[in-house]
């Protein structure tokens, strides 16, 4: 009988440590709806004529999760994504993605043996960095192919106009390199109607038939991006360009909302959590660091376990606003590290309740750009703060 009092004890104390396993997962949670992403694709696709869609997923998918996201571009069949850095790259890779791989910031001579051994494309724009990438590539007996970058006018990356001929024959000596594309960058393709953009596109083409005239038949030439491309869908530049980098839009954001929803895209992610604590608050006391918000009258106080070490910035402390029940709350005083407080007045909101900082409710919904706006920043930098202490789950 001890005996078996001693077993039930054993097993309920398994039972629970396997369920503490299964239910570790943070309740605030980033949820990425799969057939948002897979829709946005097509939108994509059918806007982008017949580029190809390479979509950008640096900095962890812009904050909804690289390896996620890579997983379903393999399964769209799309041949290629981008990121911005090596490491990125190898995360990507060690996740199972096994289609192609670009690096869109030139590298540096440091990363060049993992470019090799991780199998990347990469963009390049020093001579120095593309005479090492030949050595070793020469040495594992391997071709890299490379996207010599031109500065068509953002003057961040590149080699200018005028240098390009000079930099592509000196690539072309290299033979263990392949000149695989051409790449530029808009500085300000948001702005519609804006002749900068234009400027861009001349350089580029100037360049393009410079190389061409001199027999260079570069394969991929790619400027595009999210919002050049629907900014100017029917330009006749668009069939100068073969390849499209999908940025922001493939999570169903623009930098402007109004173009975002005409065009039908649609935002993949939701951030949510729960009410994990309430606390009564009584008229004229205060709430949370430096007494930054005093209750006008007595009630209650919602805990809610994600704060701006998560990514939601110090900066929405008393302005943004979240979904419980169907129903806008604001957050009360200053967001701490690892918690926020929400004034639900005297309304039941109740312990496990949802709460919704990014995403829609039956009638309520709040976007990337509501909260950039409160911010005073741009929906990309509110995606892409969201940080790795956040579990992202595909839906
Ligand atoms: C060189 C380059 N290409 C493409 C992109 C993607 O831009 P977007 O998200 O606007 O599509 C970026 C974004 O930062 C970039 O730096």
């Amino acid at each position: 009988m001890i005996f078996g009092i001693k077993s039930v004890h054993l097993y309920s104390i398994l039972i629970s440590v396997i369920s503490l396993k299964t239910l570790i997962m943070r309740d605030s949670q980033i949820l990425i709806s799969k057939s948002n992403v897979i829709d946005n694709y097509n939108i994509i696709k059918k806007h982008a004529n017949n580029m190809e869609i390479a979509p950008v997923i640096k900095a962890n998918a812009y904050g909804h999760g690289a390896n996620l996201l890579s997983g379903i571009y393999q399964e769209l069949n799309c041949r290629m994504v981008i990121v911005a850095y090596l490491e990125e790259a190898i995360e990507i890779r060690n996740s199972g993605y096994t289609n192609d791989i670009m690096l869109l910031t030139p590298p540096l001579n440091y990363d060049i043996k993992d470019i090799i051994n991780c199998n990347l494309e990469t963009t390049i724009a020093e001579e120095e960095t593309a005479f090492l990438l030949n050595e070793h590539a020469k040495a594992l007996n391997k071709t890299v192919k490379v996207h010599i970058f031109l500065n068509s006018g953002m003057n961040r990356e590149g080699k200018r106009p005028e240098d390009i001929l000079k930099f592509t024959k000196y690539l072309s000596t290299l033979k263990y390199l392949k000149i695989e594309g051409l790449i530029s960058h808009f500085a300000a393709s948001d702005v519609v109607d804006n002749m900068f953009n234009t400027y861009q596109i001349n350089q580029f083409k100037k360049s393009l038939f410079l190389l061409k005239s001199n027999g260079f038949n570069i394969p991929k030439i790619h400027i595009h991006n999210s919002s050049s491309l629907f900014n100017y869908p029917d330009s006749e530049e668009q069939t100068v360009f073969n390849l499209y980098r999908a940025g922001i839009t493939s999570y169903g954001l623009l930098s402007n909302s109004t173009l975002a929803e005409s065009v039908g895209l649609k935002p993949v992610l939701t951030l949510k959590s729960n009410v994990h604590h309430m606390i009564e608050i009584r008229k004229g006391e205060t709430c949370g660091y430096n007494f930054n918000f005093h209750a006008n009258s007595d009630g209650y106080l919602a805990i809610i376990p994600i704060g701006y070490a998560d990514g939601l910035s110090r900066n929405l402390s008393n302005k943004m606003r979240v979904i419980i029940n169907d129903k806008y709350y604001k957050v009360a005083g200053y967001i701490s590290m690892d918690l926020i407080i929400i004034d639900v007045g005297v309304d039941p909101v109740k312990l496990g309740d949802e709460v919704i900082f990014i995403g829609k409710s039956n009638s309520k919904e709040i976007t990337v750009y509501e909260l950039a706006e409160y911010q005073g920043t741009i929906p990309y930098e509110i995606t892409t703060s969201l940080s790795h202490r956040l579990p992202r789950i595909l839906v």
